[in-house]
């Protein structure tokens, strides 16, 4: 009896959109960024990436969107890369049970983020890539447009902008992180590189084929080697316990796949060895992960039983 099913990705995927149609609509669009507002929540799309970067999809599977929390993986991944172990010195890896905006746990813990994937932890990851780098946001681009083979991938300086005119929070919690010492550069350095960072544009064909050097074990789309395969491993798991803010356990157990949100609705997910998805609805639950996207992944491994459980 094989225990890998062999599986024709777009049946799955045309089966989910079909049983997950009341969903898209559910929720509210981001609207603590006014130019993420206005972006309808009933829109829906979902990609498949195999192994070798061939890409399934349905629904808006194409159509570019606002990446925002999910790159904040990407970002992760370059700093170990350049860096290893060194970064988690500077941040933790425990889950926060907070939101991902929230300042209260910073202050108990020296200035020290809870985790690279709540906001704290993404300005300090993406400080020490603007420290290796000299450019976090442009670095950022090239692996990006590098993995997905769009040079389209790029930023949308409208919600960069949008977002930097209402970053009292972010601004806080990066000169908060400053006052113990925690960040290197300037601090409206880093705001500008984060904020473009989070203003990403990309489809949820491209996000599946960026995510893949997780389920290649570290290796990029062309063979060669971004991560060891440990330190992979190590991403999937702050991906499992982390990705999705509050609502990691709930994702744990609806969907038991490593898995990272953004509140412009997208989630990518890892299927190690296997498969990376990509999905995208801008409807968010309270805890600011998209309603249908943690649905549809939720279908696709009860469908297929293809998750690391
Ligand atoms: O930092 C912010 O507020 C956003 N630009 C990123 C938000 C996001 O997606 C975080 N978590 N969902």
């Amino acid at each position: 009896m094989s225990l890998v099913p062999d599986l024709n990705y777009q049946d799955v995927l045309d089966q989910i959109a079909e049983e997950i149609a009341a969903l898209p609509g559910r929720g509210r669009s981001a609207d603590y960024i006014p130019a993420l507002a206005g972006i309808d929540p009933h829109r829906f799309g979902m990609a498949i990436a195999d192994l070798d970067g061939k890409v399934y999809g349905v629904g808006e599977w194409q159509t570019p969107f606002s990446a925002q929390s999910v790159t904040k993986v990407f970002t992760l991944a370059l700093v170990l890369a350049r860096d290893g172990a060194a970064l988690w010195e500077h941040v933790g890896r425990e889950p926060s049970g907070n939101p991902f905006n929230s300042l209260v746990q910073l202050e108990y813990e020296n200035g020290i983020p809870r985790n690279p994937f709540i906001n704290a932890g993404a300005l300090a990851v993406t400080d020490r890539l603007q420290a290796l780098t000299g450019d976090a946001a442009g670095t950022l681009l090239e692996f990006l447009r590098a993995e997905t083979g769009n040079c389209e991938v790029g930023f949308d300086e409208e919600v960069a902008r949008s977002e930097t005119a209402n970053g009292d929070r972010n601004a806080a919690l990066a000169h908060f992180m400053a006052s113990y010492g925690r960040i290197r550069g300037p601090v409206p350095r880093l705001l500008d590189h984060y904020f473009r960072q989070c203003s990403t544009v990309l489809s949820c064909a491209d996000l599946a084929l960026a995510t893949g050097f997780l389920a290649r074990h570290g290796l990029l789309a062309d063979g060669s080697r971004l991560l060891t395969r440990s330190e992979a491993k190590q991403i999937n798991a702050v991906m499992m316990t982390c990705g999705t803010y509050d609502a990691a356990g709930d994702f744990a157990y609806r969907v038991g796949l490593p898995g990272k949100s953004g509140v412009g609705g997208g989630i990518i997910a890892v299927v190690p060895g296997r498969c990376t998805l990509a999905v995208w609805s801008p409807g968010l639950d309270e805890r600011g992960n998209s309603v249908a996207g943690v649905a549809a992944l939720d279908r696709f491994t009860t469908l297929t039983g293809l998750s690391v459980f």
